[in-house]
């Protein structure tokens, strides 16, 4: 455990609402705020943070997160918790205690963002090297030397091992230059070699400024991979970064925009538009869309105009819907990508093209005629089908009739027929909706809770056991009355009886209550449900009685199911052909 008193300083030094608001939008719901949570996709805002309580926090009603300042920075940057803790104690220039707790992961990720920073030093010095291929390269690309500069560009030689020698030089050894992925060993030789040679080589930033990864991209006319990227590191998620978003969240810009590759963005960004960013080497991810929607509102999708940069865009356009961003789309004639476009026109007219790049529906609706023959009527048929899919699909009724009205003169039909059509297919999917929402509702309580999954068989003990619980955390000085009429072993589900007896131990050590006395025992999804415990009991008062009742609950289960381990074997057997039978009759 780290000193009470340091975490307690931490967190006066870190406002909850300050630290998530860097994160989401924050709006004021009466005394408290409330935000679109960032760890599912919603459209409404469930999640609550109270930041002027005694114990700060934040709970979503939606997907049951939950937890302090601690907890929110673990999940949301995926960090471990001495890391979270070192981040909050750096954004308010306090020390860390000097303590002995185990830091060995938290200094083997240190030293992995040290060697990564040190080849990106490398990599960049090669450039000025006796080989210049690199930089010739870059300023073929019309890079001009203070971009090069700002992205830490760099080249990596053809060579088997310039990188690890030089890194070794530094100190660092051949498994951290493996867990880096930055070398590789070679089933034939045994041996350490380069990953990356033959390359420029583009270094990718994490939001802090700390390089967490690489992607390099062939010099040789033909060479393959086109780009070579950093596989996953525990320093590197790729669906979880997007690259320039160091860059990009500096604009301050509530519009983003989206390429392809790292030559666009990188073009783009040189042409004057910093807001722009790209994922990397991968489709997009609804991770990186919610990275997105914590900055920007808006999002320019600008993929590369060849096919598969066109269906790319239509998974795109939902991911970031998904997410509450509103897609638009630019559109290139005469370019293959963002780059070829800034240098064969200039960034004026990407300017242009960036004001006129379409809302999504339009483009939408422009694409229900993709192999269809305008020509024909069939064509127009299976077209018009498509176009009130998608004129249904708009929530806002001011917005679904611009549409139709654009829709019904395009195709020269009558507003009147179109517009019933398009109410159908909205009733029809509300039906559906319906359906569906009934069926959640009614299959949620069936499933298994991932963090605390002997709950799905034990539904009443472990509302018995949180009852407990909440009731604790409210009256820690009840602790030595409740402990003695029931002992963490009796607790039926696993999480609740290893809440309850980490509690009480740190009650038992003079702790007071506090939702940061179990970022160090538990996962961030089990600081979820901890929260939940409190805030989904918060209106209602838990009485001594009704704990009582708690308790019973969980002792009459202690007598009737005696713990399997304890059975004997002929016991078991009845109690599994009793199971069986209960199942067979249900
Ligand atoms: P493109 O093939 O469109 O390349 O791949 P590009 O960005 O236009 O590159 P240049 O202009 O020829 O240099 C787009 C993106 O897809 C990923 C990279 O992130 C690239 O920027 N990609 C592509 C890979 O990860 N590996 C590959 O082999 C190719
Ligand atoms: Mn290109």
């Amino acid at each position: 455990m780290l000193p009470q008193e340091f975490l307690y300083q931490l967190k006066q030094a870190n406002p909850i609402d300050q630290v998530m608001g860097s994160y989401v939008r924050l709006v004021r719901a009466g005394s408290l705020l409330k935000c679109q949570c960032p760890f599912h996709s919603e459209k409404t805002p469930s999640c609550v943070v109270y930041a002027n309580t005694q114990d700060p926090h934040f709970y979503c009603f939606g997907c049951h997160a939950g937890g302090d300042v601690i907890t929110f920075l673990m999940k949301i940057e995926g960090l471990n918790y001495i890391d979270a803790v070192q981040m909050l104690a750096e954004r308010a220039g306090m020390q860390m205690p000097q303590q002995e707790f185990d830091n060995g992961e938290a200094k083997r990720r240190t030293r992995l963002l040290e060697l990564n920073r040190a080849a990106a030093r490398y990599f960049f010095e090669q450039l000025t090297g006796n080989d210049k291929r690199g930089l010739v390269y870059l300023k073929e690309r019309q890079l001009r030397p203070e971009i090069i500069r700002k992205y830490g560009l760099g080249y990596a030689p053809d060579q088997w091992s310039g990188l690890a020698d030089a890194m070794r030089k530094l100190g660092y050894s051949d498994k951290e230059l493996i867990d880096a992925n930055l070398c590789s060993v070679s089933n034939k030789t045994g041996k350490l070699f380069d990953r990356f040679r033959n390359r420029v080589m583009f270094p990718i930033f994490d939001l802090r400024g700390s390089v967490i990864a690489f992607g390099g991209r062939t010099i040789e006319k033909d060479g393959e991979p086109k780009y070579l990227n950093s596989s996953d590191t525990p320093v590197f998620k790729k669906g979880r970064n997007l690259f320039s978003m160091n860059f990009a969240k500096k604009t301050q810009s509530k519009r983003l925009i989206l390429a392809e590759g790292y030559m666009d963005v990188i073009a783009i960004h040189q042409g004057g538009f910093e807001n722009v960013v790209a994922s990397l080497g991968t489709a997009l991810t609804p991770d990186q869309c919610r990275l997105m929607r914590q900055y920007a509102e808006e999002v320019v999708i600008s993929y590369d105009s060849d096919a598969a940069g066109q269906n790319a865009t239509l998974k795109a356009v939902n991911l970031l819907r998904a997410a509450g961003l509103r897609p638009r789309i630019l559109h290139m004639h005469d370019a293959k990508d963002p780059d070829e476009y800034i240098k064969k026109f200039g960034p004026g007219r990407f300017r242009m093209l960036l004001e006129e790049a379409d809302d999504a529906v339009s483009y939408e609706l422009q694409r229900c005629r993709d192999g269809t023959d305008p020509a024909s009527e069939d064509g127009t048929i299976t077209a018009l089908h498509k176009a009130v899919s998608v004129l249904a699909d708009i929530e806002n009724e001011l917005d679904r009739n611009v549409y139709l009205s654009k829709t019904a003169k395009e195709y020269d039909i009558s507003q009147e027929v179109l517009k019933e059509q398009v109410e159908r297919e909205i009733k029809k999917r509300r039906a559906g909706q319906k359906k569906h929402n009934w069926q959640a509702i009614t299959s949620a309580s069936l499933l298994r809770d991932p963090v605390n999954p002997d709950a799905a068989s034990h539904r009443r003990e472990a509302n018995a056991e949180e009852i407990i619980l909440c009731y604790l955390f409210r009256n820690p000085d009840a602790l030595e009355q409740i402990r003695s009429e029931i002992a963490p072993e009796e607790f039926v589900t696993d999480l609740n009886r290893r809440i309850y007896a980490d509690f009480a131990e740190k009650l038992m050590q003079g702790y007071p209550f506090s939702l940061s006395l179990f970022n160090d025992s538990f996962t961030p999804d089990e600081m979820g449900h901890i929260t939940g415990i409190s805030s989904k009991n918060a209106d209602i008062a838990v009485s001594e009685q009704s704990v009582r009742d708690c308790i019973a609950v969980l002792k009459k289960h202690s007598l009737t199911e005696p713990a399997p381990e304890t059975l004997s074997d002929e016991d078991f057997s009845a109690r599994i052909a009793r199971l069986r039978q209960q199942k067979q009759s249900n």
